[in-house]
């Protein structure tokens, strides 16, 4: 994760919409071609209609027309690493692989980095479903 990834996360964490948790969650993704997409949580007053960071993230990756995410960053506040929910999991799977790194991050930088094959073992994705098809 460079410097410019982490900056970006922090700079989206900060626009985070979370008036009811009140937990501010940055996230960007990595296309292939190399440019950086961020999101914010936006929570919304009928709880479960919030949308998570990683969410907003890959949104703006498939809106400039990219397929592969080959790096993502997530960031948040207090002592817990802050990694992605089993949700954002299945998202970032369907855009990347198990060897795809997910950097968790807290305020100071970097924590640690997973693969997201640690995260989400023995996943389901879009090859399961449409075996050597390339649309
Ligand atoms: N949240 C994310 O944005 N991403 C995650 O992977 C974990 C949770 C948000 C959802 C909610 O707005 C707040 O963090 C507290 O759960």
């Amino acid at each position: 994760m460079d410097d410019a990834m982490f900056n970006l996360a922090q700079q989206a964490m900060a626009k985070a919409y979370a008036p009811y948790s009140k937990f501010r969650v940055g996230a960007v993704v990595r296309g292939e071609s190399g440019a950086l997409y961020a999101g914010c949580n936006v929570e919304n007053a009928a709880f479960p209609e919030g949308c998570c960071a990683e969410a907003a993230a890959i949104s703006q990756l498939v809106m400039a027309g990219e397929e592969k995410l080959i790096e993502a960053a997530v960031i948040g506040t207090g002592d817990a690493l802050v990694t992605p929910c089993g949700g954002c999991r299945q998202r970032l799977r369907e855009f990347a692989d198990a060897a795809t790194p997910i950097h968790v991050c807290g305020p100071e930088g970097l924590r640690r980095s997973f693969t997201l094959g640690e995260l989400l073992p023995f996943s389901f994705g879009p090859e399961h479903v449409r075996p050597g098809r390339d649309e």
